[in-house]
């Protein structure tokens, strides 16, 4: 069986390092797609508990989770569409929602009316990421738009995303916090009053002190994931991805192994069954590139990674039960992620629900 050890410790040193190179700024918590799977709940809790005020998800439903698990503080969710059956309920709890067009602001004015309650709104300018966010020609128009909801409406911030902040020295990230002050000072001139503002994700809080104004919003980092290749800021590794070896065989020169016969014995190899596959989050791009550590010895996956199943090509003695390290602190996510042609983002994202989650350290 494969169980991803969550270290509620690491999290909390990643976050103190966090505050500790953004000294003014707060810590939004980024608990999205379950706290990048290590666990929404439990994360949250350990993130209040060490006194973060904010929490960010991209659905509104990650954030009536929250609330129906009891979290009564600061949250913001800033991804959704027309007819969104759970914005009402977000401006009832005093969900902080992301508005990036007339549309959007229109919906969370009619939840207001519905439910009495003033929502609470954080304008989303698009300075360069070309997603969501208002685009610069309709920011005049929807500042104004909002300043004639006021008595529906309670702004509560300003914000946007940078593009290539994981990137050390990218002129884009500069390009961009230029057109966010624009845009804020635009808003002002207009009358708006910006109670916060918000730009920076992992890596520009790590790399941008110029990104950083009231508020960064951390996701990655905490997860002690490093977002910029090559450096690792001190992070710890908050989840180990562990499996044993649940049976060895020996296999004879030219026996394929696994379905469409990608890799085959060139000598006779003792073979190690794993069981975790894609249905728990082991990519199949891993299938004859990705290792994993046995005994303290790399191994390399032979043979395509099955959906609750995987093989190793041992290199030396080992025995069924054996620990087999996926990832964790030594190999990183980074590094399990590099071989399988993606990030760590989605190495850890990705973990399936069936693969439990264990949590150590202080919650
Ligand atoms: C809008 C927004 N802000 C912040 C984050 C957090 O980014 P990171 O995990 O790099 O800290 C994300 C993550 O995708 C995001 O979409």
């Amino acid at each position: 069986m494969t169980t991803a050890t969550v270290d509620l410790d690491a999290i909390a040193h990643n976050l103190d390092l966090v505050r500790t190179v953004v000294s003014g700024a707060d810590v939004m918590g980024v608990v999205k797609a379950d706290a990048y799977g290590h666990g929404m709940l439990p994360v949250a809790a350990a993130l209040r508990t060490r006194g973060v005020n904010w929490l960010g998800v991209a659905l509104p439903s990650e954030a009536l989770t929250l609330r129906d698990a009891g979290d009564t503080e600061r949250i913001l969710a800033w991804l959704w569409s027309p007819g969104d059956v759970d914005i009402e309920r977000c401006v009832a709890t005093e969900v902080d929602l992301g508005v990036s067009n007339s549309r959007m602001l229109k919906e969370v004015c009619a939840a207001a009316v519905a439910t009495g309650k003033k929502a609470r709104v954080q304008l989303k300018v698009d300075t360069g990421v070309s997603r969501n966010g208002c685009s610069l020609s309709q920011w005049p128009a929807l500042i104004t738009e909002t300043i004639e909801a006021g008595p529906l409406v309670e702004v509560t911030g300003v914000w946007s995303h940078l593009a290539n902040a994981d990137v050390p020295n990218h002129p884009s990230v500069h390009e961009q916090r230029l057109v966010f002050d624009q845009a804020c000072a635009s808003a002002e001139d207009l009358g708006l009053v910006i109670p916060m503002r918000h730009l920076a994700n992992s890596p520009a809080a790590l790399l941008y002190p110029e990104t950083h104004y009231d508020l960064v919003r951390v996701g990655i980092g905490l997860y002690g994931v490093s977002p910029v290749e090559g450096r690792d800021f001190g992070l710890r590794p908050a989840m180990a991805l562990v499996s044993s070896v649940a049976s060895v065989k020996a296999v004879d020169a030219g026996a394929s192994v696994s379905y469409g016969a990608t890799w085959t014995a060139t000598e006779e190899t003792s073979i190690a069954l794993v069981l975790g596959g894609y249905a728990d989050g082991i990519p199949r791009s891993a299938s004859n590139r990705a290792e994993v550590f046995i005994n303290g010895r790399p191994h390399p996956i032979v043979g395509r990674v099955a959906m609750d199943q995987f093989m190793v090509a041992l290199q030396g003695e080992a025995r069924a039960g054996d620990e087999v390290i996926i990832f964790g602190v030594a190999p990183t996510a980074n590094d399990f992620a590099r071989a399988c042609e993606t990030i760590g983002y989605e190495i850890v994202t990705r973990i399936g629900p069936r693969v439990p989650r264990v949590y150590v350290g202080a919650p």
